[in-house]
């Protein structure tokens, strides 16, 4: 069932997000070659505490981290760890803020000192396809309409849209209903309305768009080994269009 939220819902969950976004900008400042996804885990699950949030993927379904951190090949659901990151290497941080019992849910990929050529691209590529769909996600258009948003600006680029994860309805829990598939043809699936909120998150690869799992169960990589990338806002659907509740530039 897909759950619609009110005006005072969408303000909660709003300021959910400009915290989570407020997070992202201090992340970017932290990220260089030398520190390790694990600091910035902890650094996040200080700074959500001290502003009086939680971090809620930490026990989600077993989960056991403020964030996802997934480094270079591996597509999401990538674990914090002791290994500093180096110079050249994308990662992306992926977590989901709950204030006052409000949720919001937004990935950023971040470069490492400086990139290749081909990692940059791949970041403004991917950030782009984001943006694209967002254009789309206002009342009377269809999840169809954002996923080829998404699919055909990245595979004219020559990359190609991961399809085991998707975007969904957020709040109160993470996952809600609608699915929301990175994918898609026009006009098709179900109509977007007025007081739905809606994570979209393209994970883009260079390579291939299939994934395989690590052992420990949640982590995905790309087969072939190539760099994968993934921007994620949660918005919500508002009769005067899309308004994007984790945006870093408003904050
Ligand atoms: N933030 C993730 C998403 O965008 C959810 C991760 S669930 C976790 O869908 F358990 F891995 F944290
Ligand atoms: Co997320």
């Amino acid at each position: 069932m897909i759950t619609l939220k009110s005006e005072r819902e969408i303000s909660l969950m709003h300021e959910a997000g400009k915290l989570l976004a407020k997070c992202h900008k201090e992340i970017a400042k932290m990220i260089k070659p030398g520190i390790t996804t694990k600091e910035i885990d902890q650094f996040v699950d200080d700074y959500l505490k001290k502003h009086g949030a939680t971090p809620e993927q930490k026990g989600y379904q077993g989960y056991q981290y403020a964030t996802c951190a997934s480094i270079n090949d591996e597509i999401c659901h990538g674990f914090p760890r002791n290994e500093p990151l180096r110079d050249g290497d994308l990662v992306t941080i992926d977590f989901v803020v709950n204030l006052n019992g409000a949720l919001a849910d937004s990935a950023w990929t971040y470069g490492v000192g400086s990139l290749s050529d081909e990692a940059k691209e791949l970041c403004k590529v991917t950030e782009q396809s984001l943006y694209r769909a967002i254009r789309q996600a206002k009342p009377g258009k269809r999840i169809g309409d954002l996923g080829f948003a998404i699919q055909s600006y990245v595979e004219a680029k020559g990359y190609s849209v991961v399809r085991d994860f998707a975007g969904h309805g957020l709040g109160p829990t993470i996952h809600e209903e609608p699915n929301i598939p990175h994918f898609g043809m026009q006009g098709r699936g179900q109509r977007l309305k007025e007081g739905m909120v809606i994570t979209i998150e393209p994970m883009i690869n260079i390579g291939a768009w299939r994934s395989q799992m690590d052992a420990n169960g949640w982590t995905a990589r790309t087969v072939d080994g190539t760099l994968s990338a993934q921007y994620e806002h949660t918005i919500a659907i508002t009769k005067d269009g899309p308004v994007i509740l984790t945006e870093q530039e408003s904050v």
